[in-house]
């Protein structure tokens, strides 16, 4: 098998480690990109150790910041020359936490979530174009189910006001938020990037056990909800194969803009107003993703916004 350029945001824990791991062993190179030297340079070598595979990286990107993502491209463009695989994995979900926002003004979850993924495949558009085989992967979650809820929508109010009133503020809810809005992303992306032949997809995780560093993220009493559900959890090895066979397998070569499952399969959209049997199986199935995900407002007002997030601060920045 051809020996594959990959880069995987967020790889020094959980999904993104054993995702770095599982690509290490087959032999590609992979890029660590994640934000503190320090604590992912143990986990580079680990990795290299265990596969054997010394074309394992680490470079230093912060996801939610413009200028680092800027750096990070210009660095990867002179160092590795070539880009196959991109894989927006790390993402920000310290549940509790008080409103916070990036260096650049932006709501912290939708920085790192969206922002941050949308400009980093941008900017590294050109270099994936030239990949014969380019595939660009976005770890959604089975959170977006709350907009099978037609009343559900993304509110964008607090992408760049804090809330007068804290209460009004939730990570939950700007998480659920942003995975919704990854997915209206990897639609448009794939119209948008047809003719550079870069596919792009993303991936319905229902939940892959947190690691300790995770799981110190969140506050009590989300810990608490998190250790339980990690009783139930695979572990990120699982998610971590999905990955890795999203990304090389031959059967999805032809496919792009697809919400996949735990199983592969592509989701379709939900059936709006067919009734409560419909919709408790919707609801508790993984065959079906919200409507929502296709309106042409929102998909259109949540590239926009990309768009010029992206344009003005990095002009503030230079
Ligand atoms: N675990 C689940 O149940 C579950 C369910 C649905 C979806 N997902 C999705 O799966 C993906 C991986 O999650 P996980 O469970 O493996 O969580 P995790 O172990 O906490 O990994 C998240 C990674 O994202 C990195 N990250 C966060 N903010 C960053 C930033 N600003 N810049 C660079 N890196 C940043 C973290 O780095 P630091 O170590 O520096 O913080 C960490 O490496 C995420 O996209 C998540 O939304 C997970």
């Amino acid at each position: 098998m051809k020996q594959l350029n990959v880069i995987i945001t967020g790889a020094n824990s959980g999904i993104g480690k054993a995702a770095a791991i599982r690509f290490a062993k087959e032999g590609h190179t992979v890029i660590m990109a994640c934000r503190n030297r320090g604590k992912s340079e143990p986990v580079r070598a680990e990795i290299e150790n265990l596969s054997g595979n010394n074309r394992v990286h680490l470079e230093e990107m912060d996801m939610s910041s413009i200028a680092s993502i800027r750096s990070f491209c210009e660095s990867y463009r002179s160092k590795y020359k070539e880009l196959d695989i991109l894989i927006h994995n790390a993402a920000y979900f310290n549940h509790g936490a008080p409103y916070k926002q990036s260096v650049d003004g932006i709501e912290i979850t939708f920085a790192t979530n969206v922002i941050g993924p949308f400009l980093m495949t941008m900017l590294l558009r050109d270099l994936l174009s030239e990949s014969d085989d380019a595939r660009v992967l976005h770890a959604g979650s089975n959170i977006i189910k709350h907009f099978l809820n037609p009343k559900k929508e993304i509110d964008l109010e607090q992408l760049q006001n804090e809330p007068e009133d804290p209460r009004s503020h939730s990570v939950y809810i700007n998480y659920r938020n942003s995975k919704m809005a990854l997915l209206m992303l990897t639609f448009k992306m794939a119209e948008e990037f047809k003719e550079d032949g870069i596919n792009i997809y993303s991936l319905q995780i229902n939940g892959a056990t947190m690691s300790k560093d995770a799981l110190m993220k969140v506050k009590p009493h989300w810990r608490i909800i998190a250790r339980v559900q990690n009783l139930f959890f695979r572990p990120p090895e699982f998610t971590a194969n999905l990955y890795y066979e999203i990304c090389t397998s031959d059967r999805f070569r032809e496919l792009s803009g697809v919400h996949l499952n735990h199983k592969l399969e592509v989701m379709q959209p939900a059936k709006t107003g067919a009734g409560i049997i419909t919709d408790i199986k919707q609801g508790l199935g993984a065959d079906v993703y919200p409507a929502y995900a296709l309106n042409t407002g929102m998909v259109n007002k949540i590239w926009g916004v990309c768009s010029e997030l992206t344009k003005s601060a990095a002009e503030t920045s230079q």
